[in-house]
């Protein structure tokens, strides 16, 4: 078998599906970087740093808004982990990258360099749409003439799309995500108690008690700095706090959900009130969130089992069977035909 990879690089998780046996590799995007330009740590092992690290240790992020902000940086971690960590046999192999599509032709040929300006031999380098492979990693057949919706809840985005007969309808990124669920915790929690906490606290709140419809009777004990005293302080967090913390932006969301939907064509329209709208990215996995959007939008909602690793599910697809095989293309044939 030909080696294959299927790569979606987050703004908070890098995710690589790998052919040869079958499964996805899911690593924090993240980079320590010191001296000014010297890679120190990546992948989870640098998100371990991240608000911890000292002035002399930079961690980032290579992606931001769902585009590549630190091209060097971003190339370097994935062909670590690829080749050493994964061992990858990148020399003859087919590679397939996820990009969004709202985004710039020159933004997304930044993704198709990442492979295209190294000295790896791969046998094919092709992009394809995220929508498209998030519908596919759910098992949706994109070649019907049935109208798709996807809603792609990622850490620095959420992309909603309508699909139908293999292409996007209608795509829209907007530039937030769960990030800034987690920096209206810190927020709220500052106003509320006076209470300062850090943005991997405020996720944790988020991820294990956090929901979209009302507080779960549930609580977590976090440590953060009372604003008064300046002193750390340990505090026991309700789950309607962090519910109360999110709120707002959740109904943001669900808003231009319905503003999307008001734009889709009335035949398109049907199909989506017939099959329901699917959720996926890791942000779908917050308790109740079917319910808190089907209760907005009254079309019932199918919540990917996978949240975070949809896309990369998909790019298998694009990979392994043919008659998906026409949603990965190459950048010069679609930037000169
Ligand atoms: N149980 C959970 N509840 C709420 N949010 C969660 C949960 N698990 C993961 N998340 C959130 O999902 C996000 C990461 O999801 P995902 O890997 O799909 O994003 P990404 O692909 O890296 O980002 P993007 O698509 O915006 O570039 C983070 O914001 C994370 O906090
Ligand atoms: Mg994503």
């Amino acid at each position: 078998m030909i080696s294959g990879y299927g790569i979606d690089m987050g703004t908070g998780n890098l995710k690589i599906f790998d052919r040869s046996t079958g499964k996805v590799v899911n690593e924090k995007n993240t980079i320590a970087i010191v001296d000014g330009d010297r890679m120190y740590a990546y992948g989870d092992e640098a998100y371990s740093m991240y608000e911890k690290a000292p002035d002399t240790i930079q961690v980032s992020f290579p992606i931001i808004n769902g585009v590549i902000a630190d091209f060097d940086n971003m190339q370097t971690m994935l062909l670590e982990i690829l080749e050493n960590r994964m061992g990858a046999k990148l020399k003859g192999a087919d590679i397939v990258i996820a990009v969004p599509n709202d985004i710039t032709e020159v933004e997304k040929k930044a993704f198709y360099d990442m492979f295209a300006k190294t000295k790896i031999k791969a046998r094919s380098i092709r992009l394809c749409e995220k929508p498209l492979a998030d519908a596919m990693g759910m098992d949706i057949d994109i070649t019907e003439p049935t109208g798709v919706m996807v809603v792609d809840m990622g850490a620095d985005t959420t992309e909603i799309s309508v699909i139908s007969l293999g292409g996007l309808v209608i795509s829209n990124l907007l530039p937030y995500g769960g990030n800034r669920l987690d920096d209206s915790i810190v927020t709220y929690l500052k106003r509320k108690f006076n209470l300062v906490i850090g943005r991997k606290t405020a996720k944790s709140l988020k991820e294990n008690i956090g929901s979209a419809l009302k507080g779960q009777g549930t609580s977590m004990t976090i440590v953060g700095r009372d604003v008064v005293s300046g002193l750390p302080i340990e505090m026991s967090i309700d789950s309607q706090v962090v519910y109360e913390g999110i709120r707002d932006e959740l109904n943001n969301l669900a808003t231009n959900i319905k503003m999307i939907l008001e734009k889709v064509p009335p035949e398109l329209a049907k199909d989506i009130v017939h099959s329901g709208i699917y959720i996926t990215g890791g942000g779908s996995n917050i308790a109740d969130i079917a319910e808190f959007f089907s209760g907005v939008t009254n079309i019932k909602m199918n919540v990917s089992e996978y949240g975070e690793e949809t896309v990369a599910r998909g790019l298998d697809k694009v990979l392994s069977d043919e008659k998906f095989h026409r949603f990965g293309y190459t950048m010069k044939s679609r930037i000169f035909s």
